[in-house]
């Protein structure tokens, strides 16, 4: 019998600390090559939310998986607000965005029942024509078969100046100085966990952001698809 291969749905991941850019370019990608995103940093604060909300602390694995199974997340495209998160039946994107909101991610995505229940869920978002997965573990451990795997750094100081005018311009009352110590601290906590820690995986192609424009890393990351899967970095808007 005559079997047919199906090709898998192509996936970039794009990974690193906060403040590299990941979520710009991601937009910026996936709006040229007409993909889908996965914002999985999204994902773990709406977690935290539901799980907050009901009183269930990081270190209650059990009631953890009860959350999982009631909370309701959903991620609502709208024309003129961007991406707004719905947690049960609630716009929480405003109270979620916030440093306070991603330190406490951070202490719930430490939880390995936490991950596995964000995994499905992240698989799930794989769908043709395209997935741009941003996060911390995309490559090593989400999607370990994606198509171009890109891991993104910046100086401390360029993350924390990056993340303060993001923070300003969406409202936040925010303190430069206070900011660079939070993020070290998130990103110490990221990285020394044992579940899915902050690591590039073997075969991400690293990008320092520091000194450079978001356009220069969309232009790069485009080109590296486009070694990586020809004609994949055509499909949606081009570049002006
Ligand atoms: O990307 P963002 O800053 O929104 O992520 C918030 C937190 O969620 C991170 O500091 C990290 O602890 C957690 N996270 C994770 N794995 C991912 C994405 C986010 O552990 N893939």
């Amino acid at each position: 019998m005559n079997r047919i291969r199906v090709a898998p749905v192509p996936v970039l991941t794009l990974d690193g600390p906060s403040g590299t850019g990941k979520g710009t370019v991601a937009a910026a990608v996936a709006e040229h090559t007409g993909w889908h995103v996965l914002d999985s940093g999204a994902m773990y604060r709406a977690f935290a939310f539901a799980a907050n909300k009901r009183d269930v602390g990081p270190d209650n694995p059990v009631a953890l998986e009860s959350v999982g199974r009631s909370a309701t997340i959903e991620f609502w495209v709208t024309a003129c607000d961007g991406i707004r998160i719905i947690v049960d039946d609630d716009d929480v994107t405003e109270q979620v965005r916030g440093e306070t909101a991603a330190r406490l991610a951070s202490r719930y995505a430490a939880v390995p029942a936490v991950r596995a229940i964000l995994l499905t869920r992240q698989r799930a978002a794989r769908r043709w024509p395209g997935l741009v997965a941003d996060g911390r573990d995309m490559g090593a451990v989400v999607f370990p078969d994606a198509a171009l795997k890109v891991f993104l750094t910046a100086s401390p100081r360029v993350r924390a100046a990056r993340r303060y005018k993001q923070l300003k311009n969406k409202g936040f009352d925010v303190n430069l100085a206070s900011l660079e110590s939070e993020i070290a601290e998130r990103d110490e906590q990221d990285s020394v966990r044992e579940a899915s820690p902050l690591v590039p995986a073997v075969d991400a192609e690293m990008i320092d952001t520091s000194d450079l424009a978001i356009r220069e890393v969309v232009i790069r990351v485009l080109n590296l698809l486009e070694e990586a899967l020809p004609g994949s970095s055509s499909g949606g808007q081009h570049l002006t």
